[in-house]
């Protein structure tokens, strides 16, 4: 599989892009850098430290842009990610630079027209620009996305995920793009059921591979504050979720239902809206009456993922 990744350069991030490098079914033509969990130069600089942790120098990273439709509370989830995106733990600058000269949207719609699928793992604002840019591209591409929430669950607001919650407006251009499949949206509902636990931050600390070398200091970090909307003992890792839904998409239930985005600027500011009623009505055989007529913002069968366990 042809996989480009546009991330926002943070811990869970971080865990995501090493398990794909991992993967010899996937083939990660570019990374590209969005503004999120930290300014989107300093989420370029982040995906190169990561990439040539993951031993994958040669992947490219391309700098795209800060989210313009920023919500008005939204802060840097600074007490999530550290100052700098990665925890703070002191890691060293990377070898080289990102690619500056050929701009992340150029790279998602060259990509998004050969083929290769999607997954972003930050704010939707370059992915917006993109299909905005030329809207049948999407056509021959597929979008995963870690972002929203099929119940009204938040974390960055009462009822909106961060992801989204950064550019409403954005996440509402990308997802009701024209997609060849409907897009795999893994929220909160889902990463929140399958999350990292004791045995995992053990496996990290004993430091037998790489990979948990790096990731241990990060992700331990991250453990302090990531999970306070989980169980005790909780921690989710929503982009290596997302990223193993990728390659492994039988590990989640997905249905395929209405969704979205209030852009509005509502208390429910970047919630995305699914419509979950449509189940019930499949359950029963029944034909729901006439829906309402699409919003703009509506992407008609997108896929709101269920957990593990099925819920
Ligand atoms: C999402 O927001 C970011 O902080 C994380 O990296 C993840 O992509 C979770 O809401
Ligand atoms: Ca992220």
């Amino acid at each position: 599989m042809r996989l480009v990744i546009d991330s926002d350069g943070g811990i869970d991030d971080a865990a995501a892009i090493v398990w794909l490098c991992g993967r010899p079914d996937v083939e990660i033509a570019a990374v590209t850098a969005v503004g999120g969990n930290v300014e989107v130069r300093q989420a370029a600089r982040n995906l190169r430290v990561i990439l040539e942790a993951a031993g994958r120098p040669d992947i490219p990273v391309y700098v795209g842009a800060d989210p313009t439709d920023p919500a008005p509370h939204m802060t840097r989830p600074v007490f999530i990610h550290g100052e700098d995106g990665l925890g703070d733990v002191g890691l060293a600058d990377p070898e080289r630079g990102a690619d500056e000269a050929t701009p992340a949207v150029d790279v998602l719609v060259r990509e998004m027209r050969r083929g290769a699928s999607l997954l972003t793992l930050g704010p939707l604002t370059n992915l917006a620009a993109a299909v905005r840019a030329d809207a049948a591209a999407a056509a021959s591409s597929r979008l995963t996305l870690m972002g929203g929430s099929a119940r009204a669950q938040g974390n960055a607001r009462p009822s909106a995920e961060a992801n989204v919650a950064n550019d409403p407006l954005a996440a509402a251009a990308a997802l009701g793009a024209g997609w060849s499949a409907p897009p795999v949206m893994v929220g909160l509902d889902v990463t929140h059921q399958a999350t990292l636990r004791d045995v995992e931050f053990a496996a990290l600390a004993a430091r037998r591979t790489a990979a948990a070398a790096f990731l241990h200091g990060p992700l331990s970090f991250y453990r302090r504050n990531a999970g306070s909307l989980c169980a005790e003992g909780e921690t989710p890792c929503h982009d290596l979720l997302a990223a193993m839904a990728v390659v492994r998409p039988d590990i989640l239930g997905v249905e395929t239902l209405p969704v979205e985005v209030d852009t509005g600027g509502s208390a429910a500011w970047g919630q995305t809206v699914v419509d979950l009623r449509q189940l019930g009505w499949r359950r029963g055989q029944t034909e729901p009456t006439a829906p309402a007529a699409p919003a703009a913002a509506t992407a008609p069968g997108v896929a709101a993922g269920r957990g593990p366990d099925g819920n």
